[in-house]
């Protein structure tokens, strides 16, 4: 796995730190309210696990598994639900916790679909942002990085379902691709 690896862009201490700070400020903004926290799968996986521990209040969590790249590194703009959300979040505080925007399609269908559903507020997180590559106007409320237009895998982010296990965000040499 590792032997696959050309660049390391973002490094683990740098994630752990970032993602503390974004658990302070949506602590600090939820203070006195419900929060559900949303779960994209499968990629947000990692981040979502990390992140969670470090809201210092009593939240609930929930995960939406829609279709992503599969082996491709193109988006297809066709997103699916594969896996809905268990609990109702009419009138409740919901985040949508992604791994990564890209062309924002896919959050520009879940924010579609999850406002149908009535919630009190609906907000994004998200650990990535390739801003670049965006195709439909998302506002992101919480952020961790932006980062150039390159294929990245790592810290529960895949390529063709490996590497999702790296703790670092790192771009893959060539010949993984051909
Ligand atoms: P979007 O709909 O184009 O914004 O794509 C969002 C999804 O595409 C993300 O949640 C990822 O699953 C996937 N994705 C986007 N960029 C990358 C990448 O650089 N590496 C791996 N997956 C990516
Ligand atoms: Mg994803």
């Amino acid at each position: 796995m590792e032997k696959d690896i050309k660049n390391i862009l973002i490094t683990e201490d740098e994630i752990t730190a970032k993602v503390k700070e974004l658990g302070e400020q949506i602590s600090n903004d939820y203070k006195n309210e419900d929060l559900i926290l949303v779960g994209v799968l499968k990629g947000a996986n990692v981040f979502m696990g990390d992140l969670m521990r470090k809201i210092k209040k009593s939240i609930e969590i929930d995960f939406i598994s829609v279709t992503s790249y599969g082996a491709s590194t193109k988006s297809s703009g066709v997103v699916r639900i594969l896996k809905d959300l268990d609990i109702e979040i009419e009138n409740k505080n919901v985040i949508i916790v992604e791994d990564i925007v890209d062309t924002g399609l896919t959050l520009n269908y879940l924010l579609k679909n999850f406002r149908s559903r009535n919630p009190k507020s609906l907000k994004i997180c998200t650990l990535l942002d390739k801003p670049e590559r965006r195709e439909v106007d998302i506002l992101i409320d919480y952020k961790g990085f932006s980062i150039p237009d390159v294929f990245i895998v790592g810290y529960g982010i895949d390529y063709a379902e490996g590497y999702r296990n790296l703790p670092y965000v790192a771009t893959l040499k060539e010949k993984v691709y051909e």
